[in-house]
């Protein structure tokens, strides 16, 4: 079926300066918006950003079908936009959508959806080297019905915000051995709202003990790595990269997938293996240089200063010449069209 977006635009225009501003707090003029009712999408428009109006009985509200994605759009070099490997996040937000039990949006309404709404909001993604035009699509249940039930009824949408650098500096993480993020059959791989929601109370904790996010660890021993906070880990020791190896209970991270194709590309042994924190230990017990970061949309590459297991802190590399700058350097060129997009990961409005 054919969906044809209508666009309604706001007349007066304002680039609000974002930059100074927490992760997400402006939205830009405009959003999508798409219904799924009888077992069809319907109404795919793109109009002013407004509030949503839901009957207190709205399934999301209490059962938790919800499903996000998070992308970025850039300004290139040249003056083009380019949002960054929408194929691969709309293919993450299929499985998500699948294990939720949610409908799937058609490629092409979600492709148009994305684009129309990037481009009638082009001033907004900044010109600034380290700014991004952050682009968030995401699905809930709207039946009303207070009984447990998968919904018939959803909306579809996409809103934008400016973002800028995440996190202000180095993070000091905490290896979490008490509480799990995910459990293997769980939803740990999909993008659904309650993965986040059940990652505050322990990041809460660690907050409390002078950290900045946790290291998960595995539901079974306690012991491999998953990942942190809000990113995917991942560590460069012995001129090796390592990161855990996808799983139900990790996030397919496409800046991770990035991350790893750039460093096959330039030579670097690159490992998806489990890594324990033991491991990470003798690592560091044996003087070796261990540098550790987080890879995600938002926070792109989170270097890791400090990692705390049990009572020790370990402190990791984090100087100019990290491995990590570089890797982060090359996906910034690529992203800005200033290298070649070999791996045709750019879709230019
Ligand atoms: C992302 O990196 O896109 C995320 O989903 C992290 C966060 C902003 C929830």
């Amino acid at each position: 079926m054919e969906h044809t977006i209508s666009i309604k635009s706001q007349a007066e225009r304002k680039v609000t300066d974002t930059k100074s501003l927490p992760f997400g707090k402006i939205p830009t003029e405009h959003m999508f918006i798409a219904e799924y009712k009888n077992g069809e999408w319907h109404n795919a428009q793109v109009v002013p950003f407004h509030d949503l109006t839901l009957s207190p009985l709205a399934l999301c509200l209490h059962y938790g079908q919800t499903v996000f994605e998070g992308m970025k759009a850039f300004m290139t070099e040249d003056g083009h936009i380019n949002i960054f490997r929408m194929d691969k996040h709309y293919e993450r937000f299929i499985k998500s959508l699948h294990r939720m039990c949610m409908p799937p949006v058609p490629q092409k309404l979600f492709t148009n959806a994305i684009h129309q709404l990037v481009q009638l909001d082009g001033d907004w993604v900044p010109r600034e080297a380290d700014g991004s035009l952050y682009v968030r699509p995401f699905m809930i249940a709207t039946e009303d019905r207070i009984g447990v039930k998968v919904s018939e009824e959803y909306l579809f949408m996409v809103v934008c915000s400016p973002a800028f650098q995440y996190y202000a500096k180095p993070l000091k993480v905490k290896v979490e051995t008490n509480f799990v993020r995910a459990a293997e059959g769980g939803t740990g791989n999909a993008k659904c709202g309650g993965n986040y929601g059940g990652a505050f109370y322990p990041t809460q904790l660690a907050r409390e003990a002078g950290y900045d996010q946790v290291l998960w660890t595995d539901s079974v021993h306690n012991e491999f790595i998953e990942e942190s906070g809000t990113m995917n880990a991942m560590f460069f020791i012995d001129n090796v990269l390592v990161t855990p190896q996808l799983s139900g209970t990790i996030l397919d991270g496409v800046t991770r997938d990035s991350l790893l194709t750039i460093a096959a590309a330039k030579g670097i042994t690159v490992e998806e293996r489990q890594i324990s924190y033991e491991e990470l230990i003798r690592a560091f017990e044996a003087g070796k240089r261990v540098e550790a970061f987080g890879a995600g949309t938002a926070a792109v590459v989170a270097p890791i200063e400090i990692i705390a297991i049990g009572h020790k802190e370990y402190k990791c590399y984090i100087e100019p010449d990290a491995m990590m700058y570089q890797l982060q350097k090359e996906l910034f060129n690529i992203r800005k069209g200033v290298t070649a997009d070999t791996n045709k990961w750019n879709y230019i409005i």
